[in-house]
């Protein structure tokens, strides 16, 4: 399996944040505020990257269990353990200062073998988890998938089959019928672009295949599962959306076909997903792929409009022409002139401006949420104890930056999430990728604030982005 995110772009490495917006300079910017009051500051993480007890009070396996990553490599267990610590995390979130926070719940928590019976110790964590946030004063944004499926439906066919949209329905209900009382913010699934492309269409992700056809399988089924959630969830005191993963496209040359490769990319990567959420059925270039999936009714289903688009950005993806594209990891090439972070994807706050108008234009104007956004790297606790991650606090400010002037020209922006709140199990990468504004010494379990916590903290509690 390769490394994460490698498949979308690879490219030389070199750690530096100074990027298109250019060099971050205190004395030039000084602090800013273009954020309207009510907008929302944040901290993300998903269940299996963080809470590790995979064997405890009856959670049944999923799809990502067995996957090692990182050197050396290891598994989801013990992640950051937050199933036994989160009441402390809960502190840490109040002292964060924050005022949201989106984690999800696991699926084989909750339906051990994907439906039928349900755990009750299962559901009950995330019971207590909502109860205590609430008495923090914090808002919880409950996402109800982040790619652990659980193992027996996989077994079953996974996305290929229609019936997954069904069974994630069932345990959306049983979900909601627990917590949904108190919870006011749903996502249904995170990035199922990601799952379609990375676990159907290039293999890199569990399930692992490498298959055109079960691609359009799964892309079609998770639209629809999507849409039935977001109807099962809607109400007047609800603001309920997808979350996709959305990075601008960029040919690796001005070569025509290198053009065309990037077109294809963001027709199969973005558009099959955004297009039809956003009403305007399948692209064309699409349509005869889609026709033998798509059910009388289906396209209504997945139309459901969502109270907002969720997006998770991270760089740009450049892609020349290459035998065997899309589906093929090697048609990404990034220039040798961008800059990377230390897991190999480009940094660039001015893509991030450029989806964000990309979409008010193309899809107009929905209110729209930064579900994640972040920084990898190798953060190590200093001789003082300190953690100072300053190429962090950079890159998130530029970041920033980037959607204050998205909001300046007219993007309805309702939300940031940092990713992430915690450092994790990062999927492929193992535990080598750190992302958390909190470091997590994964042997003992022990928390340190990084310093981009601070100054995470002064941006959420004056909402500004300070120096
Ligand atoms: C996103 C995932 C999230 C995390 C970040 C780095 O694609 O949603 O779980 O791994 O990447």
């Amino acid at each position: 399996m390769m490394r994460r995110r490698e498949f979308i772009q690879a490219g030389p490495a070199a750690l530096l944040v100074n990027d298109a917006l250019g060099p971050f300079s205190l004395e030039k910017e000084g602090a800013l505020s273009a954020f309207p009051p009510g907008f929302v500051w944040g901290v993300s993480s998903s269940a299996l990257q963080i809470e590790g007890a995979l064997d405890e009070d009856g959670r049944g396996p999923s799809i990502w269990d067995q996957t090692k990553g990182g050197d050396p490599p290891r598994g989801p267990e013990p992640a950051a353990g937050h199933y036994h610590r989160w009441p402390d995390d809960i502190l840490l979130l109040q002292n964060l200062g924050v005022a949201a926070y989106r984690f999800s719940v696991a699926w084989p928590r909750v339906l051990p073998e994907g439906a039928g019976t349900v755990n009750q110790k299962g559901l009950d964590f995330y019971d207590r988890l909502v109860d205590g946030l609430l008495s923090a004063g914090l808002t919880p944004w409950v996402c109800l998938h982040h790619w652990d499926l659980p193992a027996p439906l996989q077994k079953a066919g996974g996305w290929i089959g229609r019936e997954t949209a069904d069974r994630f329905l069932e345990y959306v209900l049983v979900v909601a019928g627990c917590i949904g009382d108190r919870i006011h913010h749903w996502i249904p699934l995170n990035e199922p672009n990601v799952v379609s492309y990375g676990g159907y269409g290039v293999g890199v992700y569990p399930p692992g295949h490498m298959n055109e056809e079960f691609f359009f399988d799964s892309v079609h089924h998770q639209n629809l599962a999507q849409g039935l959630a977001l109807k099962a969830l809607a109400g007047r005191d609800r603001f309920v959306g997808s979350v996709l993963s959305i990075s601008p496209v960029r040919p690796a040359s001005s070569r025509p076909q290198d053009i065309a490769a990037a077109e294809l990319h963001d027709l199969i990567y973005h558009r099959a997903f955004l297009d039809p959420l956003l009403g305007h059925g399948y692209p064309e270039a699409l349509a005869l792929r889609m026709a033998p999936l798509v059910r009388p009714g289906d396209l209504e289903v997945i139309a459901h409009r969502p109270d907002f688009l969720g997006l998770n950005y991270y760089g740009p993806t450049y892609r020349q022409a290459w035998p065997g594209a899309p589906f093929s990891n090697d048609g990404n090439v990034t220039p040798a002139h961008v800059p990377m972070t230390s897991e190999n994807s480009p940094i660039d706050s001015q893509g991030l401006f450029e989806v964000l108008c990309n979409i008010r234009d193309r899809y107009g104007r929905p209110p729209v949420v930064i579900t994640e956004n972040g920084l990898p790297g190798s953060d190590v606790v200093g001789t003082d104890g300190r953690i100072d991650d300053d190429e962090r606090i950079r890159f998130l400010r530029s970041h920033l930056l980037a959607v204050e002037k998205a909001l300046t020209a007219g993007c309805d922006l309702r939300g940031y999430f940092v990713w992430s709140f915690l450092d994790s199990w990062e999927w492929t990468w193992g535990y080598d990728q750190r992302f958390g504004l909190v470091y997590v010494d994964f042997d003992t379990g022990a928390r340190i604030p990084k310093s981009s916590f601070g100054w995470y903290r002064s941006v959420s509690r004056s909402n500004q982005v300070r120096p």
